[in-house]
């Protein structure tokens, strides 16, 4: 008996700790599940959205209504109407109310790995009443634009929040835009006041936002945007304030105004549909668009995709590499992980500094159980060796999450192999900005056959379809390729783009009527699993065959000498367009033609041979947003010799890297 007790503890000890079953833990449950979100969507997410805090409860039936046909009228969404709630009460008030108060909500490490610091929900509360506070006291009112320019610092969170405690909307701009884009981004939404720092470290070079800042502020007077207080937060090791540019009138030192304030503030209660935030993204044309999103929508939608996709719950330490200044730093960073009583990692400065191991030191050290990235960083921290990760225990490793880009197959087994040592499932989820959350996913209950490379099936509420590029028809077969595109609506989806309804129709709704039309390209294949083929926008047709730009890198990044490749087409006179090209090569590799023959040969074997790049242009770097995304317009001048005609390159990481490129051409 005696025995039999210990072995039951023992075993409940294992199961506890080791054997967390996900919560769709068959592919019934998902069945189930994903039938009934598309048969009865009000129904469905009506009981979901019951998991959070509403201050008044939408009514079971009645709060959803939906238009996405342009023939029909208006494009409108909407869910939980009738209901109120507020999105920093369900991250913050919810989890010290059950007791988590004295858990870390943030764990920050700065650029330097000995800057560290842990907020705990309590504090991370109180922050955001105090801030909340300040935001009223200038005037902020619901509804009301605010733009926050910081760095990964914990007070970029805690200032959404905060925004989103008073109902103020949002706009973090990436730390690393310029003034130009900056200004441009506070004049359309009329932001009037601006949360800042002094400036940053990223890796060996400092950046002195608070000047960036200033320039923005006087090109935004310029276009008769008036900005009425800019809050500065001072950074340590970047600048000391004694020599930041100061305007007394205007400017407003974090440390001397906010510990002032009140570390009370009751949460502005609000609609639904009333709007949460605004993002900006790049279109394929025209100036950035400000996607918008609503608050009771975006918060179930992000907080079940962290649920159920992600397996997040309370107590789990989540990091996420992104930037807050991105989709996925706001929904899988800073909201979801919160929203399911996490604690978030968040990283300042560069994962790859001061050397390859930093991240899998942190993983070690927080004890990390959802590691969330993208490729690009994968395949920069794959380049530098397994040594790095092998270096640190990574066993508290349970899933790796990806989004962003197309996963090659190499990265895929290094991530599963070396990073989640065959234990974890790669969580490689297809979504937008447009959309809020996750799309396609493996399945928890499937993880392991998860196929390298593919974005998996769709998530619930999710109708994805292919369509024919040419007649816009839907392609009914299992097996597909063509554009793909969404039926029907769902809670995180964008609501419309700031001041330009008429646009948001035009980008995602005229295209294909009915659809929404998400600008990529995919493939589905005999299971039901979706890949996708890049953007539509990036299709390169050669001799009339459609190749997709990532396919052909997928195919030259199998090679185990080449690093990373990036693929445009350029014109060409027999053929239509041509494969070009560019591609970095391990370390130790070198470059010439016996190496180009290797490589090419193995797009032949791999795709075919249509597929067999016309040019390979040798790249030590390429050049990359500081999101990560590679600027294909930049390499498509190069490639073309029309450099003279580059634009604006100043949102590239390493603008040195333009240079070292025409350097290389024909070599
Ligand atoms: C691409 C990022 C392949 C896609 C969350 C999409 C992906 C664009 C994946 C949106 C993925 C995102 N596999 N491609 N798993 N995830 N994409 O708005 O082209 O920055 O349209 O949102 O990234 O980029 P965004």
């Amino acid at each position: 008996m005696q025995r039999l007790e210990v072995l039951a503890r023992q075993l409940t000890a294992v199961v506890a700790v080791e054997d967390r079953t996900p919560l769709l833990a068959t592919k019934n449950d998902y069945d189930t599940m994903y039938k009934r979100s598309i048969q009865d969507p009000e129904g469905f997410w009506g009981e979901l959205a019951l998991g959070y805090h509403w201050d008044r409860k939408f009514p079971a039936r009645g709060h959803m209504a939906a238009n996405t046909d342009v023939r029909r009228g208006p494009v409108s969404i909407q869910f939980f109407a009738g209901g109120t709630t507020n999105l920093s009460y369900n991250c913050l008030d919810r989890w010290v109310a059950a007791g988590r108060g004295e858990q870390a909500a943030l764990i920050w490490e700065g650029n330097d790995e000995s800057e560290r610091r842990t907020v705990t929900y309590r504090e991370l509360l109180a922050e955001v009443n105090r801030l909340s506070n300040w935001l009223k006291s200038r005037g902020v009112q619901k509804g009301d634009a605010v733009t926050i320019y910081l760095p990964m610092v914990p007070e970029l969170p805690a200032a959404m929040l905060a925004c989103a405690r008073v109902g103020a909307v949002h706009s973090v701009v990436f730390a690393g835009f310029s003034a130009d884009s900056l200004a441009q981004r506070m004049v359309d939404c009329n932001a009037k006041v601006l949360l800042t720092a002094t400036g940053v470290m990223r890796g060996t070079k400092p950046v002195l936002l608070k000047t960036i800042a200033d320039d923005a502020v006087r090109l935004a007077a310029k276009a008769g945007q008036d900005t009425s207080s800019v809050l500065c937060l001072e950074v340590a090791n970047a600048l000391a304030a004694a020599d930041t540019p100061w305007n007394p009138v205007r400017d407003v030192w974090w440390h001397a105004a906010i510990p002032m304030q009140s570390a009370e503030c009751a949460p502005t209660w609000l609609d639904a549909e009333d709007r949460s935030f605004l993002l900006y993204t790049s279109g394929s044309t025209g100036k950035p668009k400000g996607v918008v999103h609503c608050t009771g929508g975006y918060m179930v939608g992000v907080g079940v995709s962290c649920r159920y996709l992600y397996d997040m719950r309370p107590g789990d330490v989540v990091f996420t590499t992104a930037d807050c200044g991105w989709i996925t730093g706001h929904s899988y960073l800073a909201y979801g992980p919160l929203l399911c009583g996490c604690s978030a990692v968040i990283m300042g400065g560069i994962p790859t500094h001061p050397d390859g191991g930093r991240a899998w030191r942190m993983v070690e050290r927080y004890k990390v159980r959802q590691f969330y990235t993208a490729p690009t960083l994968l395949r920069s921290l794959l380049q530098l060796g397994d040594a790095w990760p092998r270096q640190s225990d990574l066993s508290s490793l349970r899933v790796l999450a990806s989004a962003g880009e197309p996963m090659n197959e190499h990265a895929w087994h290094w991530f599963h192999e070396v990073i989640g040592g065959s234990r974890c499932p790669v969580v490689d989820t297809w979504w937008q900005t447009e959309t809020g959350n996750a799309m396609l996913s493996p399945l928890p209950c499937a993880w392991f056959q998860a196929k390298a490379g593919s974005a998996g099936v769709p998530f619930f509420g999710v109708c994805p379809v292919m369509l024919d590029p040419t007649t816009g028809n839907e392609i009914c077969t299992v097996e597909a390729e063509g554009v793909l595109a969404l039926r029907g609506v769902w809670p995180g989806m964008m609501r419309t783009l700031h001041g330009d309804h008429e646009r948001f129709e035009s980008a995602y709704f005229a295209p294909y009527k009915g659809y929404y039309f998400t600008g990529d390209g995919a493939r589905r294949d005999a299971d039901g699993h979706y890949w996708i083929t890049g953007r539509v926008d990036d299709v390169i047709n050669v001799s009339g065959h459609r190749i997709g730009t990532a396919e052909v890198e997928s195919a030259l990044t199998e090679h185990p000498d080449c690093a990373e490749a990036a693929v445009i087409g350029v014109d060409h006179a027999l053929k239509g367009q041509a494969i070009y090209a560019f591609v970095t090569l391990r370390g130790h590799v070198q470059a010439g033609d016996a190496m180009r023959k290797l490589l090419m040969d193995h797009v032949r074997k791999s795709i075919g041979p249509f597929a067999v790049p016309e040019v390979i242009h040798w790249a030590p770097g390429l050049p990359k947003t500081r999101s990560g995304k590679i600027m294909r317009r930049v390499l498509r001048k190069i490639a073309s010799g029309q450099e003279k005609e580059l634009g604006d390159i100043s949102t590239l990481a390493e603008p040195g890297v333009v240079e070292m490129l025409i350097k290389l051409r024909g070599k």
